[in-house]
């Protein structure tokens, strides 16, 4: 198949009359599936259920949501009241990610600095702006690999969790991206992915990717991460994000948190890699970001097997917070900031072209 670094993981097939269609990432690493959505109502479900997931790529998911919520609109006042209305919607698939927010608003902007125009400009507006967002990413992506690359020495072992790859954005990934860079470069190094229980991005998306892109990669369970780091050599870990705070506290995928604990106890640095549009400077730690809470059956009855007794509850937090004092460095387009600092994250932001 394709170089899963650039294979579209989301794109916007045809013009106005055109879908949504997506890789649906339930299905990995068994099958490659494109998911085509016509409405907005299977794109929400899509976002739900995780057919597309990772901060980013549902950040573009909801910019074409919109464009599916609102293209039917019969004239300008019923255009606005279904933009409001498709907004709303979108932002009640999924709560931690802030892409997904970020990208309802500029949706929004746009078509609000568009006041006075006729519904069809409205309409293609909206369409280009979504196009926009999704090729924005993919650059952005790149430039995060460029500039986090140098931190992959040759010979050395990385650890990553979750999925922070071109699945988990337009293409290129985050974290990912910055092993692809340096792997670009001919330098040889061993990634580790953890599992990442309950849904297994590790095993079933980052393990796949990295693999079809041709780099050595692991997978070991979450519980094997301690072990793993004293036995074994682990120079760096780097990790993806779904929200980061005005402090630099990061929420990523449940179980972050813990390697991030272990790989200090090690003195292993730790790295994140996010766009801009990853940082949520109204909220000024991480104590303010909302923790996505997910179904029981993910974890009593993961892929078909009940491994819980029936009738006995589990807690099925997805995300955790890292504070800022356990990350090294983040890793963004524009550059890496380090240490993380309050302060290093304003300048970071003060550049208007990263606001909504
Ligand atoms: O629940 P998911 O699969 O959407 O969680 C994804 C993650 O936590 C990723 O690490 C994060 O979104 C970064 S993606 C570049």
């Amino acid at each position: 198949m394709a170089d899963p670094r650039s294979c579209r993981t989301i794109a916007w097939a045809g013009g106005l009359d055109g879908a949504v269609e997506m890789i649906d990432q339930t299905l990995l690493p068994g099958e490659l599936k494109i998911l085509t959505c016509r409405d907005i109502e299977t794109l929400w479900e899509a976002i739900r259920s995780l057919r597309v997931r990772g901060a980013p790529a549902i950040g573009v998911a909801a910019a074409m949501g919109v464009v599916l919520g609102v293209r039917n609109s019969r004239n300008r006042d019923e255009f606005f009241e279904n933009l409001a209305k498709s907004c709303d919607f979108l932002a009640a698939s999924r709560p931690t990610a802030v892409n997904l927010f970020w990208a309802l608003k500029r949706m929004k902007r746009r078509a609000e600095g568009l006041r006075d125009a006729g519904l069809e400009q409205l309409k293609s507006a909206l369409l280009a702006e979504a196009r926009t967002i999704r090729d924005e990413d993919a650059a952005i992506c790149r430039a995060i690999g460029e500039a986090g690359q140098h931190l992959i020495a040759e010979g050395s072992t990385v650890l990553t969790h979750c999925n922070a790859g071109g699945l988990a954005t337009a293409e290129y990934g985050t974290a990912l991206a910055v092993m692809y860079a340096a792997h670009d470069r001919g330098r040889r190094f061993a990634v580790y992915a953890d599992e990442t229980r309950p849904l297994l991005q590790g095993a079933r998306l980052t393990a796949w990717e990295l693999a079809q892109a041709g780099l050595d990669v692991t997978v070991i369970c979450d519980n094997m991460v301690a072990h793993v780091m004293r036995d074994r050599k682990v120079d760096l870990v780097v990790v993806g994000a779904d929200r980061i705070a005005a402090n630099g506290d990061t929420a990523n995928k449940i179980g972050t948190y813990g390697v991030a604990v272990i790989a200090s106890a090690h003195g292993i640095p730790f790295y994140v890699a996010a766009p801009r549009s990853t940082f949520d400077h109204s909220i000024p730690d991480g104590k303010a970001i909302p923790i996505e809470e997910r179904a029981r059956e993910e974890i009593a009855k993961g892929f078909g097997v009940t491994t819980v007794p029936e009738g006995v509850r589990c807690y099925n937090p997805a995300f955790d917070v890292t504070p800022a004092g356990l990350i090294t460095g983040i890793i963004t387009e524009r550059g890496l900031v380090s240490p993380v600092s309050s302060d290093g994250i304003a300048g970071l932001l003060r550049d208007r072209t990263c606001q909504p």
